[in-house]
């Protein structure tokens, strides 16, 4: 008797439990597609690109409301694939469980020159799970031969619009590991990325060509910039993002081109740096360009033995080759640096290198302290114009913008 009532009282239990998330599956199921159900193999060796296509057809026909490409525990190796909207749904979700990793023939993937590629899509989600480059033979090869491929970025949005990127892990990118190009309305939060710290040209996230892309609450340890900006990036928001091994956070290269769109309004917030080789950033190309980066703020970075904190370096011209002019004609103003604290791992912690032909214009600068070797670090100056307030260490080497330094100026950018 007693046993019966248990069994009965268990077994109302579990139905209580069981039917609620029963009801959710089979509400949710049908806009659900699981790539498994496409012939997906989560074995780690069968290539899948042909499966995750064809679950993606059909999520990108389905017009509900919300849409879910699902990708459950387990391996799934993925050549060069590239998912491409218009979708009828106005929310795809890709959701991952499971790992997607590529093979560690990098040959595969040079002809692409990307791994995963999503390009003209709007309103997508991509969640979760881990995605593995495998990029290290690469890495091995280029630091042995001269005559590798150049290699694939992870995954890449091009012509995208109304995005979100959240928790999920990218590791070993042959290059860049995600780049947001022509985009806009990106948000990325919660993701974690690792290259090696050798590893060449592995940047964590970069912006180029896109307007309105946060990148929040993201930890990155790579052999390139943990962030580069490029050309015609807008609206740009980072906050909370913690760098190193890696070059930093990095506005440019700009000005490769002579024609190429400016970088406004870049807002970097409560970032965290750790033995990286810069801090925060800007860099220029040493040839003429219209380019230019403007409307900038870093407020709020913490430094722990940093080779450069902050630094603008106009004069980038590897290996000396093709930069005739011998300076940049990037123009840098409305820079603002403030609450920057920490220690630098050289004697020059602030260095502004600007060009002679388009000085920096209007660098404001507030409560920085950063130290070498337990003293005042040390700050260096070329054409940089503009003024400090608050803690400065170092004293700050900017030169005030009077209107002789205007004429200096003028005279400089007229020769
Ligand atoms: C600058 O960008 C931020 C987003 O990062 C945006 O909220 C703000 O409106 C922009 N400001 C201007 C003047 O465009
Ligand atoms: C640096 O700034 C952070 C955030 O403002 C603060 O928590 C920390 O105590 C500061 N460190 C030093 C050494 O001033």
């Amino acid at each position: 008797m007693l046993m019966a009532n248990d069994i009965h009282v268990s077994t109302i239990l579990f139905s209580l439990f069981i039917l609620p998330s029963f009801f959710l599956h089979s509400t949710d199921g049908a806009a659900t597609y699981n790539v498994l159900s496409y012939g997906a193999k989560s074995d780690g060796a069968t290539d899948n690109s042909a499966a995750f296509l064809k679950a993606w057809s059909a999520v990108c026909a389905q017009s509900d409301a919300a849409v879910t490409m699902y990708v459950p525990s387990g391996s799934f190796l993925l050549h060069p694939t590239m998912f491409t909207g218009p979708c009828k749904s106005k929310s795809t979700v890709v959701q991952i469980d499971g790992n997607l990793v590529a093979s560690s023939d990098y040959n595969l993937y040079e002809a692409a020159g990307y791994w995963l590629k999503f390009k003209n899509v709007q309103g997508l989600t991509f969640e979760g799970g881990q995605l593995d480059a495998k990029g290290s033979a690469l890495w091995e090869c280029k630091a042995q031969k001269t005559n590798c491929p150049d290699g694939a970025r992870s995954l890449v949005f091009n012509d995208a619009k109304d995005i979100k990127l959240k928790g999920f892990t990218s590791l070993n990118s042959e290059l860049f590991n995600i780049v947001i190009d022509t985009s806009s309305n990106v948000q990325v939060d919660g993701l974690n990325i690792q290259s090696a710290a050798t590893s060449p040209n592995t940047d964590g996230i970069h912006v180029e060509q896109s307007s309105g892309v946060t990148i929040t609450n993201t930890y990155i340890k790579t052999g390139d910039d943990c962030i580069s900006i490029g050309q015609g990036t807008q609206n740009l928001w980072i906050e909370k993002v913690t760098c190193g091994p890696g070059h930093g956070i990095s506005i440019g290269s700009l000005g490769k081109s002579a024609n190429e769109a400016g970088v406004q309004n870049v807002t970097v917030k409560n970032v965290a740096f750790s033995g990286t080789t810069n801090g925060l950033r800007i860099k220029s190309w040493e040839r003429s360009s219209n380019g230019f980066a403007k409307q900038i703020l870093f407020d709020g970075a913490t430094m722990d033995n940093v080779k450069n904190p902050i630094i603008i370096d106009q004069h980038y011209c590897p290996h000396n080759e093709g930069c005739p002019t011998e300076n940049s004609g990037v123009k840098i103003s409305n820079v603002v640096y403030k609450n920057i604290n920490g220690t630098s791992a050289t004697q020059v912690a602030v260095d502004f290198s600007c060009s002679a032909s388009a000085p920096c214009q209007g660098i404001s600068m507030a409560n920085v302290q950063l130290t070498y070797k337990g003293q005042p670090a040390k700050s260096s100056c070329e054409h940089a114009f503009g003024s400090a307030t608050g803690t400065m260490v170092p004293s700050s080497c900017l030169q005030s913008s009077s209107s002789s330094n205007r004429r200096l100026m003028a005279f400089v950018s007229n020769n």
